[in-house]
């Protein structure tokens, strides 16, 4: 992998200090809706990661973390639709507020797959929080109830979002030079 990977990037969307204060906004907004209730986060792995870390450390309240992986990208910036179970929670969500946390809520096939199967095991309560939400691409009808920044219709890396598993460790949200990836496509 040559390590000039990261002269793809066109521009900066979204800069470290902008994802900083906004998790540290999000943060206070959840503790408070949670502070009596039994807050059990669930990352959906991978691109969760980054985001999913920062949030729990920004928060004045316990709470239990939990990750489940699925697939729906193939290796192209497109959902393929199907998604795959790759990796299922451990424990048992029967009882527990659970906060789904998730890099981007695009298509939204994704995360109401998730949802369904969440509800189906019957938690406490069950809401979702995404860093980024690109409203326009939208397939399924789904909200978020906390949501960091809404972009537009554009192919964006970083802070645990990937192109083909790569740019995930970026600081910040950019997007791709379109000839980066449309030598993939
Ligand atoms: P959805 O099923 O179309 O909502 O896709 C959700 C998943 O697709 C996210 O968890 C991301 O992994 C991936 N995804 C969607 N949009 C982007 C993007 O702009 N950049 C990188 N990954 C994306
Ligand atoms: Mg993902």
């Amino acid at each position: 992998m040559p390590q000039d990977i990261f002269q793809n990037i066109g521009k900066i969307l979204i800069t470290e200090e902008q994802i900083k204060a906004k998790i540290a906004e999000l943060g206070k907004i959840i503790s408070n809706d949670y502070r009596d209730k039994n807050l059990l986060m669930v990352g959906v792995l991978k691109g969760s990661v980054v985001f999913m870390t920062d949030l729990m450390r920004a928060l004045d309240i316990n709470c239990k973390i939990d990750f489940m992986a699925v697939s729906s990208y193939g290796s192209g910036t497109k959902s393929t639709g199907n998604v795959n179970i790759l990796m299922d929670l451990r424990k048992d969500v029967a009882g527990y507020d659970v906060l789904i946390a998730e890099d981007i809520l695009d298509s939204g096939v994704t995360l109401s797959k998730v949802k369904e199967l969440i509800l189906s095991r019957k938690p406490a309560s069950l809401k979702i929080a995404t860093l980024l939400d690109k409203p326009s691409r939208r397939k399924v009808p789904l909200q978020t109830d906390y949501t960091g920044f809404v972009i537009p219709d554009e192919f964006v890396v970083g802070y645990g979002l990937d192109f083909d598993e790569d740019y995930r460790n970026l600081p910040y949200i950019g997007v791709l030079k379109p000839e980066a990836y449309e030598k993939h496509e």
